[in-house]
């Protein structure tokens, strides 16, 4: 590869957002977008954000299709750097999508409430984050409201999380009494000095150490005396930043700030500059993939159907793991082994969607697809095979039956069914002793399953209705020694039903946190999996 193709490799950083609802998400993506010069005015992302959460129903969320994928990847660079921002969509959008989504960065940043620290569906993604050991950042927000002390926060963090925390800017005050922050890696003050979206928002003030005259007149006493006792107590018990253990996922960095008045935005991109990874070499099953091999290659991690409906399009999202792609250009479909035209590929900046001529490693594109890929497909060029690890399937948390209203369209209803599975829609699991009689259907979100009812009934004409499930976890059932199990009543104890996913894996399905605890304190020699990682796990027996 020639230097310039590797440079553009190099000055990629791919992450994501990661947050419970009302954390600050939306608002942190305006202002990073704004230092980026991808939008131009507060309120475009929150436009939208509300655009969508306005909608009630899947048929509207059709209606504005263009919206979101035109927001899946945000653009923008800074500092040198070209940063694609990924959308991990939360509230009623929250779905198997928002998991996947993280299998194709190689950063994310944890966006905390001050007052609320770490909260459910925090707990989630960053649980899916460990699964990649994905390097996370942590910006804990709202500091312009009275919150928790930040030890506090940082204690639950590693307590929760299990993820040791290294505070690089320490806050100077809350609430209406919030001041700024001090940058433990550079020694200084940053001071709040006025609200509003300008990028110079903030005055920086280098002070030689903590204990400085200049300093304790700058904030007063009281805050003055509570600082220096803060970094004594965090330089004493913390240490240094370690890059490495950041980079293997053991640390987080902690940046404190306000989103909503722009404090603390600025000092955090550029820590992310200077700490987040390029993008990461790839596990293949035929080994190692590195982003700046000549070879091309790619996986699919998201799908999205009927773009246009006229058409029955789809657009692919592919994340490019190595080489460079060029529009028009030919790669292997590593599943079905043949050659496909990369040639309707759209790039998705902040607002424009634009046609991608050239993108490269740690980028993503979206590919229109006639019906060849499904999630986790890698497509790639030149002579050696590659095919990626998988996208790993999550736990589902809503589980339902599926009803045919008219008993004479079984055949599309069958066929539906099986497809929309396929391309991940929901997960779906039968029960081996009756067949595909009944199938039970699994999501993350409740959302997947409106999806599936909607897209039934357009695309394949199907009215059906569901019957919802009493469970509560599915888990994915092995020996320890990571040997498969096979469907039999008599293995699991307290399991009420057994099931297989479309692999065959056995699947337990549990009615309530005590059922599952019983199950795996009286089986000892098995394991209840969240998740089931990739295929080479599943398929091997
Ligand atoms: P999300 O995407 O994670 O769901 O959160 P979002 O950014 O939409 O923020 C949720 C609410 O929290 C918004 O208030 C937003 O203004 C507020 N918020 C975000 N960052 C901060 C911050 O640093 N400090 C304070 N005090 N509030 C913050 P809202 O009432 O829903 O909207 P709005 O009327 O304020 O626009």
């Amino acid at each position: 590869m020639n230097t310039s193709d590797t440079k553009e490799i190099q000055r990629r950083r791919t992450f994501a957002i990661i947050s419970h609802p009302d954390a600050g998400k939306t608002t942190m993506t305006e202002k990073l977008l704004l230092y980026g010069g991808a939008i131009h005015e507060a309120g475009e992302v929150k436009a939208k954000k509300e655009r969508r959460s306005a909608r009630s129903d899947w048929m509207k969320l059709e209606q504005e299709r263009g919206i979101s994928v035109s927001t899946s990847v945000m653009q923008f660079d800074f500092s040198g750097l070209r940063i694609n921002l990924l959308d991990t969509p939360g509230h009623a959008d929250f779905s198997e999508d928002t998991y996947r989504t993280l299998a194709a960065v190689d950063s994310a940043v944890m966006v905390l409430d001050n007052a609320k620290g770490v909260e459910k569906q925090t707990r989630k993604l960053f649980e899916v984050c460990r699964l990649r050991r994905t390097p996370i950042f942590t910006f804990i927000n709202k500091l312009d409201r009275e919150g928790r002390s930040p030890f506090e926060l940082m204690d639950e963090v590693e307590k929760i999380l299990n993820i040791q925390c290294n505070p690089i800017s320490w806050p100077i005050g809350m609430g209406k009494g919030f001041r700024g922050i001090y940058h433990r890696l550079r020694k200084k003050v940053i001071v709040f000095q006025d609200e509003g979206f300008a990028t110079d928002e903030a005055k920086e003030l280098s002070f030689s150490s903590v204990t400085d005259t200049g300093l304790r007149e700058l904030i007063g006493p009281e805050l003055h005396d509570q600082l220096v006792e803060d970094i004594e107590l965090v330089d004493g018990t913390i240490g240094p930043f370690d890059q490495e253990a950041f980079l293997r996922a053991e640390v987080t960095p902690v940046m404190f700030g306000s989103a909503r008045t722009n404090f603390g935005i600025r000092a955090f991109l550029e820590l992310f500059c200077e700490t987040a990874p390029a993008p990461f070499p790839q596990q293949s099953y035929q080994g190692v993939v590195n982003p700046t091999d000549e070879q091309f290659s790619g996986f699919i991690f998201k799908i999205q159907a009927n773009m246009d409906k006229m058409h029955r399009d789809r657009v692919v999202f592919l994340r490019i793991c190595s080489g460079k792609f060029e529009r028009g250009m030919y790669a292997k479909h590593a599943r079905l082994e043949k050659d496909i035209r990369l040639s309707h590929s759209a790039q998705f900046m902040a607002r424009d969607r634009s046609l991608v001529e050239v993108a490269y490693a740690g980028d993503i594109i979206g590919l229109h697809d006639t019906g060849n890929c499904k999630i986790g497909d890698t497509l790639y060029t030149g002579s050696r095979k590659i095919e990626f690890a998988g996208i790993p399937q999550f736990s589902p948390e809503f589980f339902a039956r599926v009803d045919l209203a008219d008993p004479l369209k079984r055949k599309q209803f069958n066929k539906g069914l099986y497809e929309l599975c396929e391309e991940g829609t929901v997960q779906l699991f039968v029960d081996p002793r009756v067949g595909d009689q009944d199938p039970v259907l699994g999501a993350v979100g409740q959302l997947q399953f409106e999806v599936l009812l909607y897209r039934m009934k357009d695309e394949y004409g199907v009215d059906a209705r569901l019957r919802p499930q009493p469970f509560k976890h599915a888990r994915w059932i092995r020996y320890r020694d990571g040997r498969k199990t096979a469907v039999d009543p008599g293995l699991v104890k307290g399991t009420l039903s057994f099931l297989e996913d479309r692999l065959k894996n056995l699947v337990g399905l549990f009615t309530s946190d005590f059922h599952l605890q019983w199950a795996e304190q009286n089986n000892p020699d098995l394991v209840f999996l969240e998740n089931m990682m990739s295929r080479v796990e599943t398929e091997e027996t």
